[in-house]
């Protein structure tokens, strides 16, 4: 018997109610079992809050500048969960670039502790789940303009478009290309794979920066001053073309006729207007076999000054497997590891950038630590100012035995078994590890845990890394041009300590910021003399809060 018939007549309106309301809201896209089995790292965070503590004896400190790069070792959730508490609700993150598992099924993906296989039903849920968390701690990190690369191949390519899709949505969506992989034929019983993909995305289409390399220009001239400006001789011929005529030069006599297969680009009565307005100019001599006319494009014609990113851009054997293997190798004088991608590639795919500034480059499955290499190597070749924050398990003790010797002997120059590599690219570099703090019920309790341990992560807030002082009550830290200082007052208001430590704060010459600790947020305006240049900032409200967030909409889903 139908379990309605017993439904009165308002249960069953309303009923048809609910029912049209979730068909209206059911739209195409991606679905998965969110359920299946809740990954252990996101639940350790639901109780502990993750932070980052300096190891202080990794530090390399080869540059007086302040451009400080970091490598992160820790689960990449928690990672990006401690970089959005401290990004004050505002993405700083230019560029993105990231090789997650691909989930072949060939003990490359790992959720829960264990290797995921190709017979596991869940697989590709277990990877959704795995991935949309961090990608969406990710879009929150990156700028309005900021852009995302995700290295994937055919196991996940078409799920991770849904998802990406769903996170970015479909407008931000920019691209893909493919990267050749291997010249040879691959081992594959019905099909010859030789690529890969990369998805591209934007937090802003509106906004992006238009990925290319700048245009030549170098050939763009004005020799008879044309005052249109410098142009350049082209072909004006082109494939297919159906505009066949003679082109008769009336001061030789010479006839121009397209080559076989081709047309003039322009037709006849085109022609008439290129020649008044100069773009067509006869030649008053020639050699024989040359054309006896001059076709102008010019510099201001052209739409954009940047050849674009295109989708075959890294389709030819410059950016293949083996070309990675060799470049590990040449760093450890042995095979380290066996996934990472060609530095030419990262290097290229980051050329495309604008260089303003100090654009910050977020590697969050970041391995051996290409993207660290190859932030270091641009830097150096085209002076530029980019930062690296490189994140990754210390899986197999990936982390402090292949990515930091690697970037330590680009940055120094010698191997770790003592070997000259090259001459060092001079910089500054913090190695960061995850750590927690227990999510206690009582709110002002979590706060003071989080403030008493929060210096290391306010170092990188303020790129403020040098420790001048550290008690109990107060701690202060020096960029290292010893232009600005950062003062953090950890504990609750003691007189006799503020006084000194407030003395301190104004006798500083430098640029000035100040923390204190607030459990409500407010700070009392008289601490300091209102007209003083001192900034003072609570702490560590937004940073607890912006947890909280991040938990609450786990939570939800
Ligand atoms: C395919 S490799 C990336 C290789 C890198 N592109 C390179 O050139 O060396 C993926 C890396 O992500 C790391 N990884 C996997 N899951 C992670 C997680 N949850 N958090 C941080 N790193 C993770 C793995 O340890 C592995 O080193």
């Amino acid at each position: 018997m139908s379990k309605y018939r017993n439904y009165s007549k308002e249960q069953l309106i309303l009923h048809i109610e609910k029912l049209e309301k979730q068909l209206k809201s059911t739209k195409y896209g991606l679905y998965w079992d969110k359920e299946i089995e809740p990954e252990f790292t996101i639940e350790y965070s639901k109780k502990n809050i993750p932070i980052l503590q300096r190891i202080r004896n990794l530090t390399i400190k080869e540059k007086d500048n302040d451009l400080n790069h970091l490598i992160i070792e820790g689960d990449n959730f928690h990672v990006l969960t401690t970089l959005n508490m401290i990004s004050n609700g505002q993405g700083f993150v230019d560029v993105v670039y990231i090789d997650p598992p691909y989930n072949t099924g060939n003990k490359d993906f790992i959720y829960n502790d264990n290797f995921i296989d190709k017979d596991d039903g869940f697989r590709h849920s277990k990877w959704l789940n795995f991935m949309e968390k961090r990608l969406i701690l990710a879009k929150s990190l990156m700028k309005e303009d900021g852009t995302i690369f995700i290295s994937i191949d055919d196991n996940e390519y078409f799920n991770l478009k849904l998802l990406c899709d769903k996170i970015w949505g479909e407008h931000n969506y920019v691209g893909s290309f493919v990267r050749k992989t291997v010249s040879q034929r691959a081992m594959s019983k019905y099909f010859n794979n030789q690529h890969e993909y990369c998805l591209i995305y934007t937090n802003n289409k509106d906004l992006f920066p238009l990925i290319g390399r700048k245009k030549d220009f170098s050939g763009y001239k004005n020799p008879d001053n044309d005052p249109k400006g410098d142009w350049k001789s082209s072909d004006p011929t082109m494939r297919d073309s159906k505009n066949i005529f003679k082109i008769i030069n009336p001061i030789t006599n010479k006839v121009d006729i397209p080559p076989a297969g081709r047309g003039w680009a322009f037709t006849e009565e085109k022609l008439q207007e290129h020649l008044e307005s100069g773009k067509i100019v006869f030649k008053e001599k020639h050699r024989k076999n040359e054309r006896g006319f001059i076709y102008k494009t010019y510099k201001s014609e052209l739409k954009s000054h940047n050849l674009l990113l295109n989708s075959l851009e890294f389709a030819e054997n410059a950016y293949l497997n083996q070309v990675s293997s060799k470049e590990l190798i040449n760093i450890f004088n042995k095979k380290t590891f066996d996934y990472a991608k060609p530095l030419n590639y990262i290097k290229d795919l980051i050329s495309f950038f604008p260089n303003k500034g100090t654009p910050v480059i977020l590697d969050f499955f970041a391995g051996s630590g290409t993207t660290g290499q190859a932030v270091l190597e641009l830097n150096q070749e085209d002076g530029g100012n980019r930062q690296f924050i490189l994140v990754t398990t210390n899986e197999n003790n990936i982390c402090t035995d292949v990515t930091y010797p690697r970037l330590k002997t680009v940055i120094t120059g010698i191997r770790p078994d003592g070997t000259k590599y090259s001459d060092g690219i001079s910089a500054n570099l913090h190695y960061y590890k995850t750590d927690f703090i227990p999510n206690v019920n009582n709110r002002d309790q979590a706060k003071y845990n989080i403030v008493e341990r929060c210096n290391e992560l306010m170092c990188i807030v303020e790129n403020t890394y040098n420790e001048l002082e550290n008690n109990e009550k107060y701690s202060i830290y020096e960029n290292n041009s010893k232009t600005k200082r950062m003062f953090l007052y950890t504990d609750f208001y003691e007189e006799k300590s503020f006084n000194e430590f407030k003395s301190k704060v104004l006798e500083s010459s430098a640029e000035v910021v100040v923390y204190i600790f607030s459990t409500d947020n407010v700070i009392d305006e008289t601490l300091f003399d209102k007209d003083s240049k001192v900034q003072v900032k609570p702490i560590p409200n937004k940073i607890y809060e912006i947890y909280k967030e991040i938990i609450e909409g786990i939570k939800r889903g």
